[in-house]
């Protein structure tokens, strides 16, 4: 719900985005709550109308993990896919039902473990370590008290060997990887498995990647993932559910052509379908984990222009007020952003530049390639579709205070994130007595 308001200002949510970062300053992060559950909606009516039996859209959090997102997008009836104590905390405090919120991790924490245990969240197992971690929670009677004795209900996650088109740091369904068992060991996992009566292993997961514009590779995912599921009957495990991960990629700039939602899920339910039929197993239950596309085109980061430098026959930087630190993903996987200028919508865009962060760092560049209207101080810099991975991925290098977010909606405007201060910077600092320096 972007567009153009009557004084040609960018409008996002009903707001006004150059009125916003006067009321909240800058950087700040703006999410359109409308995008998000239009995204939302779009997944589970997709569920809905391609696949016959029951379905489920797990948000993965990862890629922005608050209270108020994960309120949201609980609204819309989505679980949750979390990857720490810490997601897993905030799901909770945001009031999300522990029967629709899945732990991943390759390395969780026996704390992790028993915080989701007890709440009754559904554990993603990544290796043999954490099965056994499993079994001995389970044993240990305090834990199974507070899980009121019930089996641990959980998924077994494999490496299903697919390779896919997207930066080596987010593919992940190659064999060598560091998630999952290996396909190799399903009957050794399985057999175990089938042992254990403190474990209800009621599924099957696989990721294999992020940012994926190809439709293939999720299709033969589906064929590998029904037959891991026909072994399954060997064992008499009551495996129903696959979960075939997350993965769709979003169209970060005009060059970008990802599939839809909807042609996404058309593919999965139709490969899952055919498998079934083809192999004589009963249809799963199925689950989806997408970030990125549910969330990812849904906010924007809005800064302030501080000035430029032109290096003459070269180059013309345009610095903002912020960079690297609020989205850390094009100098950690070159991605490419999209800008406009919030006050200058119909300013003609004559100026090929360098968007600049304001790290000390030379590769803190936001865009390398930016079309803007000519550009003065105090201007406000928009880059579209920040809403996965940044936020979630932000640090405080350099010491700069994390932006504040909100959230946006027919007008309204919402903080949901507090811009951070220079008392929170120091907040966890301890300084050892002997370094105390005293006056007189
Ligand atoms: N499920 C699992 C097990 C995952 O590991 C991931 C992402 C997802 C679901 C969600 O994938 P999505 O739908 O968002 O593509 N920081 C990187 C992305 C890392 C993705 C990690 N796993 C980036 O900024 O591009």
């Amino acid at each position: 719900t972007a567009r153009a308001n009557a004084q040609n200002h960018l409008e996002i949510g009903g707001c006004d985005v150059t009125t916003l970062v006067e009321r909240f300053g800058s950087p700040l992060y703006i999410l359109d709550e409308e995008t998000l559950r239009t995204a939302c909606r779009q997944y589970r009516e997709a569920f809905r109308q391609y696949y016959p039996g029951e379905s489920l859209v797990i948000y993965a959090s990862k890629a922005w993990n608050c209270l108020a997102v994960c309120a949201v997008v609980d609204s819309e009836e989505l679980g949750l896919d979390v990857v720490s104590g810490g997601e897993l905390y905030t799901a909770l405090k945001a009031g999300v039902s522990p029967d629709k919120i899945y732990l991943h991790g390759n390395n969780k924490s026996v704390e992790e473990l028993s915080l989701a245990v007890s709440a009754g969240c559904t554990i993603v197992v990544d290796n043999w370590q954490e099965l056994k971690t499993l079994v001995s929670l389970a044993a240990d009677s305090e834990t199974s008290e507070t899980a009121g004795g019930q089996p641990i209900r959980i998924l077994l996650r494999l490496t299903p060997g697919i390779e896919c088109h997207t930066h080596e740091y987010i593919r992940t369904g190659h064999l060598d990887s560091k998630f999952g068992f290996d396909p190799e060991q399903l009957d050794e996992v399985f057999a175990y498995v089938s042992q254990q009566p403190a474990l209800l292993c009621v599924g099957l997961h696989a990721h294999i990647g992020s940012q994926i514009f190809e439709l293939q590779a999720h299709q033969d995912l589906t064929s590998v993932m029904v037959q891991w599921l026909s072994k399954a009957a060997q064992y008499g495990l009551p495996i129903s559910e696959l979960d075939i991960g997350g993965g769709l990629g979003i169209r970060y700039t005009e060059s970008d052509d990802p599939p839809s939602i909807d042609e996404w899920v058309k593919v999965i339910c139709e490969g899952i379908i055919r498998a079934c039929q083809r192999q004589g197993v009963a249809m799963p239950r199925l689950i989806a984990e997408p970030g990125r596309s549910l969330i990812g085109s849904a906010c924007v980061t809005a800064y302030r222009v501080g000035g430029q430098k032109t290096v003459p026959g070269i180059r013309t930087y345009v610095t903002v007020d912020g960079g690297m630190s609020d989205n850390p993903r094009p100098i950690t996987y070159q991605s490419v952003y999209r800008a406009v200028v919030a006050n200058k919508l119909s300013a003609p865009m004559t100026e090929s530049v360098a968007i600049a962060g304001k790290h000390c760092e030379s590769g803190d560049i936001v865009i390398k390639d930016a079309k803007l209207p000519p550009t003065e101080p105090g201007d406000v810099l928009v880059v579209m579709g920040t809403g996965a991975y940044n936020y979630s991925m932000a640090s405080n290098y350099n010491r700069l205070p994390r932006p504040a977010a909100v959230l946006v909606n027919q007008g309204d405007a919402s903080l949901i994130l507090q811009r951070e201060t220079v008392e929170d910077l120091i907040r966890q600092d301890r300084l050892p007595e002997r370094l105390v320096r005293r006056e007189g």
